[in-house]
C-alpha cells in the first residue's frame, strides 16, 4: 500500500516467508532462530500438509514462565516438560533445526503444495496475524513427467487478511472477542503479502496455487473474464482427474491447484475475485470476501502453448478402496463453559499431556467429525493425509473424493473421514483452522502407538 512499509515479524525478513521447494524423499533440515523481543515468548513452526516426526510437527506445548496462564484452555499445573511438550519449542533467542524427510510410508511423499506457520499454544493466531507464514512446494517425479505448465507458469499466491492503522501498521483486533465471537475479518485482502497486485502473464495456460492464511475468512474464487478454472490439486497434491470449476471457496488453510489459460484474454486485464455463493447455506464461518483480489494483465501476443491437463492425473491409494464406514472414533465439536464461554471437542479444551484417540502405527481408521455449534469450523488433522467418505451421509462433491486434510465442517454436519497412519509413531493434533477458534480451546490431541 502506499505510505510507510509494514513492520511484521517474519521468516527470513519477508511476509510471505521465503518459499521454500524440496524435492520429494530428500531429507530436508530447516534452522529456525529466534530474533523476536522475548515479550513474544516461544514459537513453534509447524509444516501443514507434511508427514512428520512428532518433535518436528510443530507440538503447541503448554505452559511456560513467558506464558503462565492459559485462558482458555484447561491445562494442568506441574506437567513436565516433556509432558506438555515444552521441550520442543523454540525459546526466545534460541534456535532449533526441524528435520523434514518428506517420505510417505517409506517411499517418498506425493507431491503437494504446504506451507509452514507458527502453531503456539493460546498465540497462533497472534503470531500467524503478525507475519509467521510461508509456502512450501514438494515435487515428485510423478508430476514432472506431466504436460502441466511449470517455471515461471506455475505461481503459488498466498492470500491473508489483515488490517492497517494510518500508519500503516497491522492492528491488534484480538481483545474481546470471545467464542462463538471470535472471527477475524480485515480490512485488505493481500495476495503474497501484497494489497491488490498485478502480475504479467503470458497468453498461456498458467498453473497457480492458492492458499488460504487468513484468520477465519473464506474466499469464494471465480475469474472476472468468466475463464473456467480447472482444479488439478488440493491440500494433499493432485486429484485423481482435473475438475472444471466455474468458483471455487477455500477455508483458511485449504489449498486449491488449479490450471488456467488466459490465450482467449490476450491483452487484457483478468482479476481473481472472491464473491458471495448462491443458494448455498451462509453460517458464520462461511460469508467470503467480496471484492478483487489482484489482477493479471496478460501480453497481447500470441504463443504456442505445449502444456494440457491430462484426464487423468494421480490415482488415490489403494488403501482407500478399503476402508470401513464406522468410525472408530469421534470428534464433537461444541461450545461451553458458564462464566467464560470456550470451544470444545468432545466437551473438553486442549491439554497438551492428554490424547483423545490412540490409533496403532500402519492402521486405517475412520474418524467422524461432528458439529454441534452453529458456526462453521475448518477442522485440520496434523501427521497424515484423509480420504473424505461421506458429508451427512453423502458422498463428496468430486473436488473432495480425494486426500485432503483440512475440511469445512458447517453446523449439525457428520464428516465421515478415512486416514492412515505410517512412519512415526507419537503425539499429533486436530484443530480448527480457524486461528482464533483454534487458540479458545478448539484442538485436540492423537496419539500414534505400536502395535
Ligand atoms: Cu496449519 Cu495445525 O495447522
Ligand atoms: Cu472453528
Amino acid at each position: 500500500m502506499p505510505g510507510a512499509p509494514t513492520r511484521m515479524w517474519t521468516y527470513g525478513g519477508s511476509f510471505p516467508g521465503p518459499t521454500i521447494r524440496r524435492p520429494a524423499g530428500q531429507r530436508t533440515e530447516v534452522t529456525f532462530r529466534h530474533e523476536l523481543p522475548r515479550s513474544v515468548g516461544e514459537l513453534t513452526v509447524h509444516l501443514h500438509g507434511g508427514h512428520n516426526r512428532t518433535q518436528f510437527d510443530g507440538q503447541p506445548g503448554g505452559l511456560t514462565p513467558a506464558h503462565a496462564r492459559s485462558f482458555y484452555c484447561d491445562i494442568p499445573r506441574g506437567l513436565s516438560a516433556r509432558q506438555s511438550g515444552n521441550d520442543l519449542l523454540l525459546n526466545p533467542g534460541g534456535r532449533k533445526t526441524y528435520v523434514y524427510d518428506l517420505i510417505e510410508d517409506g517411499r517418498p511423499e506425493r507431491a503437494a503444495f504446504q506451507w509452514y506457520h507458527d502453531h503456539r499454544l493460546d498465540h497462533t493466531a497472534r503470531n500467524v496475524w503478525h507475519g509467521l507464514a510461508g509456502m512450501w512446494i514438494v515435487d515428485d517425479d510423478f508430476e514432472r513427467s506431466l504436460p502441466l505448465p511449470r517455471g515461471e507458469r506455475d505461481i503459488p499466491l498466498m492470500i491473508a487478511d489483515r488490517s492497517f492503522d494510518r500508519r500503516n501498521q497491522l492492528t491488534d483486533p484480538f481483545t474481546n472477542l470471545r467464542p462463538p465471537n471470535d472471527g477475524i475479518n480485515a480490512h485488505n485482502v493481500l495476495v503474497n503479502g501484497t494489497y491488490m497486485p498485478h502480475h504479467r502473464v503470458t497468453a498461456q495456460r498458467y498453473r497457480l496455487r492458492i492458499l488460504n492464511v487468513s484468520q477465519f475468512r473464506p474466499y469464494n474464487l471465480y475469474l472476472s473474464n468468466g475463464a473456467p478454472m480447472i482444479q488439478i490439486g488440493t491440500d494433499s497434491g493432485l486429484m485423481p482427474k482435473p475438475v472444471r470449476r466455474s468458483e471455487i471457496m477455500l477455508g483458511p488453510g485449504e489449498r486449491a491447484e488449479v490450471v488456467v489459460d488466459f490465450a482467449a484474454a490476450a491483452g487484457e486485464g483478468v482479476e481473481l475475485r472472491s464473491g458471495s455463493r448462491h443458494g448455498a447455506r451462509n453460517p458464520l464461518g462461511t460469508h467470503p470476501y467480496i471484492g478483487a483480489l489482484m489482477q493479471f494483465r496478460v501480453d497481447s501476443q500470441h504463443l504456442p502453448d505445449r502444456t494440457r491437463v491430462p484426464r487423468k492425473l494421480r490415482p488415490l491409494p489403494a488403501w482407500t478402496k478399503h476402508v470401513s464406514h464406522k468410525p472408530k472414533h469421534s470428534w464433537e465439536i461444541s461450545i461451553g463453559g458458564a462464566f467464560q464461554t470456550t470451544w470444545l471437542i468432545n466437551g473438553r479444551t486442549f491439554n497438551p499431556a492428554r490424547a483423545d484417540a490412540h490409533p496403532k502405527l500402519g492402521a486405517i481408521e475412520t474418524w467422524e467429525i461432528v458439529n454441534r455449534t452453529k458456526v462453521a469450523h475448518m477442522m485440520h488433522i496434523h501427521a497424515t493425509d484423509w480420504y473424505l467418505l461421506a458429508r451427512n451421509g453423502k458422498p463428496p462433491p468430486p473436488w473432495e473424493d480425494c486426500l485432503k486434510e483440512t475440511f469445512f465442517v458447517y453446523p449439525r454436519e457428520r464428516l465421515l473421514l478415512a486416514g492412515r497412519f505410517t512412519d512415526y509413531t507419537g503425539k499429533f493434533i486436530i484443530h480448527c483452522h480457524m486461528l482464533d477458534h483454534e487458540d479458545h480451546g478448539l484442538m485436540a490431541q492423537f496419539e500414534v502407538v505400536k502395535p
